[in-house]
């Protein structure tokens, strides 16, 4: 790579701001969601859980945290709270912004 290139490439790192905020889609696949939720986020495995896309960032932000937490725990939510434990709620914000901006 020649030295202009990788000036201009740090360049437009350093200047982007999503290198700075978590990336929702990298981090709905990392924290395994797509394995309940399928890769699109609305194929999921078994009939009886949800699709999480199409919401508002602000509903699907609030029900991740209230699994998360255990304000809302029913039979089904058990199975997710789990993972939760290894989302943080900047990461939260995040994915929920991925999902409500993806159809
Ligand atoms: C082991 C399976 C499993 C995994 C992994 C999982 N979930 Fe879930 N998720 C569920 C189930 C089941 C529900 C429904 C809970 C209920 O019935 O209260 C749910 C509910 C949700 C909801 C609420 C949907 C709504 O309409 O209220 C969102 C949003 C969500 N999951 C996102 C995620 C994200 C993001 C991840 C990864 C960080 C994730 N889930 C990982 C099983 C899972």
């Amino acid at each position: 790579m020649s030295k202009k290139i990788l000036l201009a490439t740090t360049l437009m790192l350093v200047m982007s701001p999503s290198v700075f905020a978590a990336d929702g889609e990298a981090l709905y696949a990392s924290k395994g969601c797509l394995a309940c939720h399928g890769a699109d986020g609305k194929s999921p495995i078994a009939p009886a859980y949800p699709k999480v896309v199409g919401q508002s960032k602000e509903y699907t932000e609030q029900q991740m945290k209230d699994i998360k937490s255990g304000a809302r725990s029913n039979g089904q939510s058990a199975v997710m709270k789990g993972i939760m434990a290894a989302v943080t709620d900047e990461e939260i914000k995040a994915i929920a912004e991925f999902l409500a901006s993806s159809s």
